[in-house]
């Protein structure tokens, strides 16, 4: 499909739910000129418990009601989930249209550690995809990593069940094994689901000070600032750009996630993808 970008159209970012506003919050911060319109697939999270024809999917009807309705100039995906599945296919969809994806942070992960030991927290669905096994792969030797599939944690964050999240959080790191800067211990714990970010606090005081947390926001943000320029689509600094925010599901829930991890205080508008839902 071809079609006609202009620089002052707006970014398209999407994720299953809230997660992706730890992606729109770095984006803000690197691209404050740019407009952007926030896609929460609520309706259908979580994915990351799904198959991934269904993500699949999902982010083709997504994507395709930001390009159509929005005239987007250029796709955020900011879910891990949707990256693994269904990146090839968006990109085979709109192969003018520059696309970003979020993987979980493994190389600079293997590169930055002094212990040489990961550790990497994700949805189940990206942990079991291919993509992410050949990342893995060209990894080896360069560190070990200890893979944790979170399953309910999304979901938990997604509805705001505080207690829930806790008891996840904790779950899982107790799984993982020791956290430090000593031999054997995991000194860099890749966030690879975008969701857990938004309980970054609470996962760095169970690991302790010793280990860093790795987050996709800043690396998506500077790449999606690279694939603009290239492409002549970057909007001078100096406007102040606006950013719309929309959800197929609970719009409150995603009202107040913006506002509490964002400060952004502003209505969130019901979007209908689907041609009958
Ligand atoms: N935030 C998404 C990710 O980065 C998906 C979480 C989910 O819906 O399960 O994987």
């Amino acid at each position: 499909m071809s079609r006609c970008a202009h620089a002052a159209a707006p970014i398209g970012v999407f994720d299953s739910g809230v997660g992706g506003l730890s992606v729109l919050r770095a984006l803000r911060a690197e691209l404050p000129q740019e407009d952007f319109v926030y896609l929460s697939d609520a309706a259908h999270a979580p994915y990351g418990e799904r198959t991934d024809d269904y993500v699949n999917a999902r982010a083709l009807r997504v994507a395709d009601y930001l390009v159509a309705q929005h005239g987007v100039k250029t796709l955020v995906v900011a879910c891990n989930t949707a990256t693994a599945a269904a990146i090839h296919t968006l990109r085979e969809r709109w192969p003018s249209l520059p696309i970003v994806g979020v993987e979980p942070a493994l190389k600079p992960a293997a590169a930055a550690s002094r212990t040489k030991v990961v550790g990497v927290m994700a949805t189940r669905s990206t942990l079991q995809s291919a993509k992410f096994k050949t990342l893995l792969d060209k990894l080896q030797g360069q560190a070990r990593f200890v893979l944790q599939a979170c399953d309910g944690l999304a979901g938990a964050i997604e509805s705001g069940e505080a207690g829930t999240a806790e008891l996840l959080c904790a779950r899982y790191v107790q799984a993982m094994g020791g956290f430090g800067a000593m031999d054997g211990q995991i000194d860099q714990l890749v966030l690879g689901c975008t969701h857990y970010p938004l309980v970054g606090d609470l996962l760095q005081n169970l690991v302790g000070p010793h280990t860093t947390l790795l987050e996709a926001g800043p690396p998506v943000s500077q790449q999606t600032r690279r694939v603009l320029e290239q492409a002549g689509l970057l909007l001078p600094q100096g406007i102040a750009g606006t950013t719309r925010l929309l959800s197929t599901g609970n719009t409150a829930a995603l009202g107040g996630s913006a506002l509490r991890w964002l400060g952004l205080g502003m209505p969130v508008v019901s979007a209908q993808p689907d041609p009958h839902g």
